[in-house]
């Protein structure tokens, strides 16, 4: 009996995929967005986060450890899982693999992420060494320095794609399994959804990096309503 087919841990890490993983990307994704609006209008949605009371139990028992759980366990399920698109080659043989080659360059692109941003650690390069977790003042011009580097925004791209097409193959799979969608058609119909909501959360996750960059993003500055508060780190700085 493999450890990855016992049923309720099975179970578990689809759920903690979804709640709270997939809900906390979905509004992770729409905070970051309010970067279209200039430093101040991040920073303070930044501050709004960190003036939330009893944070570090919501950041724990919400984040860290089903975090930890869905991570450690999905590499338990890769492992033992045989790879059969060789023999059969069909499109959801490749859909699955493609979960876990991106299951597994999320483990090291979040583990990054967070010790750098939430805890501070890897300086140098074009990276800062401060957190962002207690200097809210500075969230912007932080994640800002740090997209200064052409490789890293590239990174932060590719860890929101990931991010985006394992939540949307995820929510498929997770509405399969759990017998939510049953018919052929409610499936394809289903699988369209999730390709729709992936689609769109990695237009908004990428939009929001570029407006690390410059203002708006990459959408016309007619969209955007910029607040200026004459600190930090001007965007615009760069274009590309
Ligand atoms: C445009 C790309 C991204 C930017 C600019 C960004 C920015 C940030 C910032 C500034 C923080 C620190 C917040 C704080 O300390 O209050 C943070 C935390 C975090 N980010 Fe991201 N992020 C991005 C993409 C992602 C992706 C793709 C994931 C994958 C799920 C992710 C997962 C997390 C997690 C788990 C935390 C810790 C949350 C907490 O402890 O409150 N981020 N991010």
């Amino acid at each position: 009996m493999k450890f990855s087919n016992n049923f309720l841990f099975r179970k578990l890490h689809q759920l903690t995929g979804i709640v709270p993983l997939g809900l906390f990307f979905f509004v992770h994704m729409f905070t970051n967005a309010k970067a279209m609006n200039g430093d101040k209008v991040f920073n303070d949605a930044v501050a709004d986060i960190h003036h939330l009371p009893f944070l570090i139990f919501i950041e724990v028992f919400g984040i860290f450890l089903p975090l930890l759980y869905h991570s450690v366990y999905g590499i338990f399920i890769s492992a033992e899982a045989k790879i059969n698109v060789g023999n059969y080659g069909y499109g959801r043989n490749w859909l699955y693999v493609f979960q876990r080659i991106t299951g597994i360059f999320l483990f090291f692109f979040i583990l990054f992420h967070l010790l750098h941003l939430r805890f501070g650690l890897f300086g140098g390069f074009d990276l800062t060494s401060v957190a962002v977790a207690g200097n809210a003042d500075r969230a912007y011009s932080i994640v800002a320095g740090d997209f200064k580097s052409v490789g890293i925004l590239l990174f932060y791209i590719l860890g929101v794609g990931a991010t985006a097409w394992h939540l949307g193959y995820g929510l498929f799979l997770f509405a399969v399994d759990w017998g939510i969608v049953i018919g052929e058609k409610a499936q394809k119909a289903m699988l369209y959804l999730s390709a729709a909501i992936a689609i769109g959360l990695f237009a908004v996750g990428t939009n929001a990096a570029f407006s690390f960059v410059r203002p708006c993003g990459l959408v016309p500055q007619i969209l955007c309503e910029s607040e200026k508060s004459g600190t930090s780190v001007t965007p615009g700085s760069k274009k590309f």
